[in-house]
This record gives C-alpha cells, sequence and structure tokens, in this order.
C-alpha cells in the first residue's frame, strides 16, 4: 500500500508525551509501535500531541472497570463519582502504557448518560487529544467551520490546572481538547480535576505480564454512506489532519459486503483516524449493521499496540477475550503465503491463534480482532504488532470481513 503522505519530515523532533515517559516507553519503541514519525509543529495550525483519553459510555461502570483490569490488565488509577461530589455518574480511568480508558456509568437516574446508552450501547463517546495550545486550536477550528461545545476554559485543583474545550465529530461523538500545561506549570493530578487516585485490590494470576499492551495505534470511524469524504474533509480542514493511505470500494469487497476507507492522522502519526463508510453489495454491509445497532456514526474499533502479539493474545485467550476466527485456507493460501514472506515467527504459531499477517513496500504488521465488547455488533478492538509498516492490514480485509461476516450471518443480520 502506498503512503500518502504529505507532510514533510523535516523540523521537528517528537517529544515523548508525560504519559509516555512515565511508562518508560521510548522514541524507538513508539515509532516501531505506532509509527510515530518527525514532523514540524510549528507550522501546524492545530498541533495534537497525542491520544489523551478514550472515554467510554458504558450500562455499568462498576463491572466495565473490572473487566479492563481482569481481562485486559489494565491499571485502576483513578476515579470520580457520588463520594467526592459528582452525583450524575460514575468514572474510571484505567491504563495500559501510554493510554487511559475512562468508563462512565449513569448513577442519577435522570443523568444524561442514561439517554445516549439507551441510545447506543455500549460505546466511546468522546476521543479526548492532548494539545499544547487549546486556544489555538479551537481558533483553528472555528474558522474551519467546527461546532465548538464546549469554550476554552482553565479547571484546577489542588493538582494545578488543566485548560479543556471540546468539538463535536462524527455522530454523537466529540473530541475533548486537554491542555496539561498551563502558564508553564504541568498539571499533576491522576486524571483531571474532580477525580481522584483510586487503586483497586484486583492481583493479576502469577506470572501474568505487567501490561498485555502499550499504546493506541488508531481509532475507526463509522459514518454513513456518502459522508467519508465529508469527514476526511473536516479532518484535514479543521485539524490539519493529513491523507494517510487511501482505499476504494473494490479493494475492500467479498461477495457480500463492500466499504470504503480513508485514513488520516496527525502530524507525528500518534493519532490515526482509519474512516469508512458502507458500499453498495449484494448485501448489507458490516458497517451498515454498525450504524443500525449504534443508531448512527460513532467509533468502530481501537486498535491497541503490543510487542509481543502472541503472548498478549495467548494472556487475553486465558481471560476469556474472544477473537474472530481465521479459516486455516488464510494461512494455506500459497498466494498470501508468498506475499507475507518471512516474519518473526513461524506462520504455524500465528495460525494457530487466528492472527493475521500483511505486508507492504515498508515492512509487515500483525493483528488480530475480538468479538463485539459488549451486547450489540458495534465496537470492538484490534491487537496491533507493527514491524515497519505503516499500513492497517489492506490485505487482510477480504479474509477478515469473511470471517465477520460468518458472525453476522449467525446474528442473522447478513
Ligand atoms: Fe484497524
Amino acid at each position: 500500500m502506498t503512503d500518502t503522505t504529505t507532510t514533510s519530515a523535516a523540523a521537528g523532533t517528537p517529544e515523548l508525551t508525560e504519559q509516555e515517559r512515565a511508562e518508560d516507553l521510548d522514541m524507538a519503541q513508539l515509532k516501531q509501535l505506532v509509527g510515530l514519525v518527525e514532523y514540524d509543529e510549528s507550522k501546524d495550525p492545530f498541533p495534537v500531541t497525542g491520544w489523551d483519553a478514550i472515554v467510554f459510555v458504558v450500562g455499568n461502570a462498576t463491572q466495565t472497570a473490572h473487566y479492563y483490569q481482569s481481562a485486559w490488565g489494565m491499571e485502576l488509577i483513578a476515579y470520580s463519582g457520588p463520594e467526592h461530589g459528582n452525583r450524575d455518574h460514575k468514572a474510571f480511568v484505567l491504563k495500559s502504557g501510554s493510554i487511559r480508558f475512562v468508563v462512565k456509568g449513569a448513577v442519577a437516574p435522570d443523568s444524561p448518560l442514561i439517554e445516549h446508552h439507551a441510545k447506543h450501547g455500549d460505546g466511546v463517546v468522546d476521543i479526548s487529544l492532548e494539545v499544547p495550545d487549546v486556544d489555538k486550536c479551537i481558533e483553528q477550528a472555528r474558522r474551519a467551520g467546527a461546532t465548538v461545545v464546549q469554550e476554552p476554559e482553565n479547571v484546577t485543583d489542588e493538582h494545578g490546572t488543566v485548560r479543556i474545550a471540546a468539538i463535536v465529530t462524527y455522530g454523537e461523538t466529540r473530541h475533548t481538547l486537554v491542555q496539561r500545561t498551563v502558564d508553564g506549570a504541568t498539571y499533576d493530578g491522576p486524571y483531571l480535576p474532580g477525580y481522584v487516585p483510586r487503586e483497586s485490590g484486583f492481583v493479576k494470576r502469577e506470572g501474568a505480564p505487567k501490561r498485555l499492551f502499550q499504546a493506541l495505534d488508531h481509532i475507526v470511524g463509522n459514518v454513513e454512506l456518502g459522508k467519508m469524504d465529508q469527514w476526511v474533509g473536516f479532518y484535514n480542514r479543521v485539524m490539519g489532519f493529513v491523507n494517510m493511505a487511501e482505499f476504494v470500494g473494490e479493494d475492500i469487497a467479498t461477495e457480500y459486503s463492500a466499504l470504503m476507507s480513508k485514513v488520516v492522522a496527525n502530524g507525528n502519526h500518534r493519532v490515526k483516524f482509519p474512516l469508512n463508510e458502507p458500499a453498495i453489495a449484494k448485501k448489507r454491509s458490516q458497517i451498515d449493521e454498525y450504524l443500525d445497532f449504534y443508531q448512527g456514526p460513532g467509533a468502530q474499533h481501537l486498535a491497541l499496540a503490543t510487542g509481543d502479539i502472541l503472548r498478549t493474545v495467548d494472556e487475553l485467550r486465558k481471560e476469556g477475550v474472544e477473537f474472530l476466527s481465521t479459516p486455516d485456507s488464510y494461512y494455506e493460501d500459497p498466494e498470501l503465503r508468498a506475499r507475507i514472506g518471512e516474519v518473526r515467527v513461524p506462520i504455524e504459531e500465528l495460525q494457530k491463534r487466528g492472527i493475521l499477517v500483511d505486508r507492504d513496500e515498508d515492512g509487515y504488521l500483525l493483528q488480530i480482532f475480538t468479538r463485539p465488547l459488549g451486547d450489540r455488533p458495534t465496537v470492538f478492538f484490534e491487537i496491533i504488532e507493527r514491524h515497519g509498516s505503516l499500513g492497517f492490514g489492506i490485505g487482510n480485509f477480504k479474509a477478515l470481513f469473511e470471517s465477520i461476516e460468518r458472525e453476522q450471518d449467525k446474528r442473522g443480520n447478513l
């Protein structure tokens, strides 16, 4: 696949974020894990440092927080709820490597989260981004016609001050922009003002690794038929994101379903957003199914980066996490095998686990997809291990979609 990145990789060495530094990640690792690149931030009208947090609304945050610890090896670090003056909802903050998840569930019977959850089910409500200058971003967003739903404001507690604003993106999803250094002082609380540090009594199984994933690689957004280019344009125009790769309908089509996908990324490529729309095919595509059950556009999958996908998948399976199966024919197809070439482990080890391989001119990647995380066939996770490739697994899409369609058929939605 061709990388059609239009940025110049000139000046500007990317710096580690606070979260990355705190987790002992280094630049070489991040280049490998998520394909980080150098770029000149000073020319960016909407500079983005990286992910700040992914905020989920769920039916039961108390239990979901336990699931992310027990199954996904995440660490509980902060909390906000009625005990601390937030009477509306409970919010648990979990981290793994450089990424934070926040899971929110309604407490008050009239919480707006109830309506959101009734409509969408469990899902991502906020893809929150860390930025060095909130006001600069909001000025640019407004100039480019974005909807600002929260004006820049300072929020303070005993740990310091953060400056926050928010804009809307596809569906009922928003991007909260978080500036963690204000007037030279960096906020040092566990997450945001209003949250208190929280530990958990949960103890990992003996021998379990410190963490199962180190970073977030990309988040895919599903949008309606005919709307993909509009959202690509939004990220180009409003947020200065660049086009990374371009797929067309035929590339990602099976006999039954088809979709189109384009990928945009921020300057340093920490934040990557593939955007999908359904394409016309014999039957309803998996994107149509998502749009029906999520009741509109939303985040479809989050790709979690690991340096050892075999171990990560083995550990997740031990905890009962379920993955999509891959047909044996995928590994035995001579054409595919030739294209895959040499990878760091024997193909048999991948086949045993159903891990997919894709290769392009820059290298290869290993990936696997979970079943939907909640009750609705909507949001799921991908586990990804990159070896030079900056792609998203286009060569796997057909194999993957056939596998997804088998599942879709079982649910009676094909
Ligand atoms: Fe993906």
